[in-house]
């Protein structure tokens, strides 16, 4: 018998020699980035359908910046978290790889080294003439002069996953293997609503991992993938889970 879920949760982890962890919004939370769903979430305050999608951008891509354009404000203000830092102490320990939904690159600003950016990364744009790309850091976004343009007049966008986009070319892929391959995989933070990310706990339990799970709120996964689901906050409850993993 365990005492908690915390200790049967670090009882397999310490056990795993390959960890996959797949985060979503939740684990960025903390840092200060609203989620998509929910109350307060990007997708009550822009109706996804209006603002999130390959279609809207191409008619009407200065609506769609507005959305970008406060996702950005957010995301440029974000630190790494608790969260963030407790998955780099535990890489030395087992070789971990992240698979993010998230695009704000905080994974890699708190020092993870293996990352795979399901959604594609803020931090840089995209020419949707000439495709020239940007480092979000040397283009300047006005909010009176949305969307920013390149130097050839075409209009730039963030090179990330917009609804009816296909993931980055092997993005999926490499992120499939790690799940194939991993005795464990860690969910934090998402609601596993959106595919193919969603798809890769299931991918993984039919590999035979354990599912561990983290959220303040259950998900579809809990009762049908979930071996161990961890209730809280991801910048709460990591660090105690990998404290107890690492016994630091
Ligand atoms: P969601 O907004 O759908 O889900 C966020 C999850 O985080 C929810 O299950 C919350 O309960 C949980 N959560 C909230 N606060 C938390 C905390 N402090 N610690 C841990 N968990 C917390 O975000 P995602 O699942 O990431 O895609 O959404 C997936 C995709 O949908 C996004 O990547 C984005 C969106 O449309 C694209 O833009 C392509």
């Amino acid at each position: 018998m365990h005492a908690s879920p915390i200790d049967e949760a670090s009882d397999i982890v310490r056990a795993a020699r390959r960890l996959l962890v797949l985060t979503g919004a939740g684990i960025s939370a903390e840092s200060g980035i609203a989620p998509f769903r929910g109350k307060g979430g990007i997708w009550a305050r822009y109706d996804p359908m209006e603002y999130g999608t390959l279609d809207a951008l191409r008619a009407d891509p200065a609506k769609v910046w507005r959305m970008l354009y406060d996702l950005g404000l957010e995301i440029a203000a974000a630190r790494p978290n608790a969260a963030h830092h407790a998955l780099v102490r535990l890489e030395p320990h087992l070789h971990l790889t992240i698979a993010t939904q998230n695009v704000d690159a905080l994974h890699q600003r708190a020092g993870s080294t293996d990352v795979v950016e399901l959604h594609g990364s803020s931090q840089e744009l995209l020419c949707m003439a000439c495709g020239r790309r940007w480092a979000a850091a040397d283009v300047v976004v006005d909010a009176l002069e949305l969307p920013p343009r390149c130097g050839c007049g075409g209009a730039l966008r963030p090179d990330v996953v917009l609804f009816g986009e296909l993931l980055p070319p092997g993005v999926f892929e490499r992120a499939e293997v790690a799940a194939r391959t991993a005795d464990v995989v860690l969910v934090v933070g998402t609601s596993a609503e959106v595919a193919p990310a969603a798809w890769l706990p299931t991918i993984a339990l039919r590999a035979g991992a354990r599912i561990i799970e983290l959220n303040p709120e259950t998900t579809w996964l809990t009762t049908e993938v979930t071996h161990v689901f961890l209730h809280g906050k991801a910048g709460e409850i990591l660090p105690e889970l990998v404290a107890a993993v690492i016994h630091d």
